[in-house]
């Protein structure tokens, strides 16, 4: 097989590659997932747009996820006309909130270098937090608001991205693993698949957390994958309209009534089972936001793996070295963040 552009992984990153590089007419241009579309990281993720929530300093890395979550209302549009999937942009804003004194002094200096950097992030009393979300612990001793900290239903951006890079002649291909790139004169030019080779003129690599098991890469950039659980509820009433988070986690509400909380982290190669040790973690974190879900049932839970680079911040490169080789990997905790951009 023959292409111009080869795209090696099919989660939010390489969808939104190859839906960009299908509108923009830039020659034919396939994509190659080993397994289903966007059904690893892109799919346990909680959709989180959390800018000012998880990152930890001004610099570089902030403005590239404010940039990418700023285009996030125009793609949200383009793909609700172009596929007529509604990727659920909620734009309620994201609460951080304190519950001990440890949390305070963090949530301090969180908003000492957000209003530093000229981000928009109010300090709030937990008389304020309490007024505005009656139905919060009220042991909470304050919390900031961040009311450009969105999120989106992750699983809907997937299909949407997959629907519009196909309607833009991007040939999606599934259950196809590459078992190694093909090089000419020292250029990637391919790659060899368990359906055979094909080749192009530029490869993609946005593999996740598989990227370095493709033969020699390991050797230019380690990706490894960090572990995150997630537990959700149906609460019998609707508790919040915000995502709100802890320095222990995070509870994500969805337009159709589930509550997401998640998520722990850990380094366990690529074991995505489930644990009860997770599952007692996660539920210490949803009650001590929410004291009224002791009472609820756990109804879902799952696990997905992060692409982790060793750092917070993704590989975005033409690797010369490695033949010309164009790496958009390791987005860790941000890959549907920094999926637009
Ligand atoms: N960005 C949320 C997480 O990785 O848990």
């Amino acid at each position: 097989m023959n292409t111009d552009i080869l795209i090696i992984g099919g989660g939010v990153i390489g969808l939104a590659i190859a839906r960009l590089c299908g509108r923009r007419g830039l020659g034919e241009v396939t994509l190659i997932e080993r397994g289903r579309i966007g059904m690893e990281a892109s799919h346990a993720a909680g959709g989180m747009l959390a800018v000012q929530a998880e990152t930890e300093h001004g610099g570089g890395f902030l403005d590239f996820c404010t940039h990418s979550r700023n285009l996030y209302p125009e793609l949200a549009e383009s793909l609700r006309e172009e596929t007529g999937i509604d990727i659920q942009l909620e734009q309620s804003g994201t609460l951080f909130l304190s519950f001990s004194e440890d949390d305070v002094r963090k949530l301090t200096e969180r908003y000492a270098w957000q209003t530093h950097n000229g981000l928009n992030v109010s300090l709030l009393s937990a008389a304020e937090v309490l007024s505005r979300e009656p139905r919060i612990n009220p042991t909470v001793k304050g919390g900031l608001f961040f009311p450009q900290d969105w999120q989106v239903e992750n699983r809907r951006l997937i299909e949407a991205l997959a629907a519009s890079a196909v309607a833009s002649g991007v040939k999606i291909i599934e259950g196809c693993e590459v078992e190694s790139l093909i090089f000419e004169n020292s250029a990637v030019t391919g790659a060899m698949t368990d359906s055979g080779r094909c080749f192009a003129k530029s490869v993609v690599l946005a593999a996740g957390s598989w990227s370095s098991m493709i033969p020699g890469f390991e050797m230019q950039s380690q990706i490894m994958p960090v572990k995150g659980e997630m537990i959700v509820y149906t609460p019998t009433t609707k508790l919040t309209d915000k995502v709100i988070y802890s320095e222990r986690g995070y509870a994500i509400p969805r337009i159709d009534g589930r509550l997401l909380v998640g998520a722990t982290s850990e380094l366990v190669g690529f074991d995505k089972s489930t644990t009860d040790a997770a599952h007692a973690i996660l539920k210490a974190t949803a009650t001590e936001i929410f004291p009224c879900l002791e009472h609820e049932s756990i109804v879902d839970r799952w696990a997905g793996l992060r692409p982790f680079a060793g750092r917070p911040e993704p590989i975005i490169t033409a690797v010369d070295s490695f033949g010309g080789l164009i790496v958009a990997s390791g987005h860790y905790r941000n890959g549907v963040l920094l999926a637009p951009a």
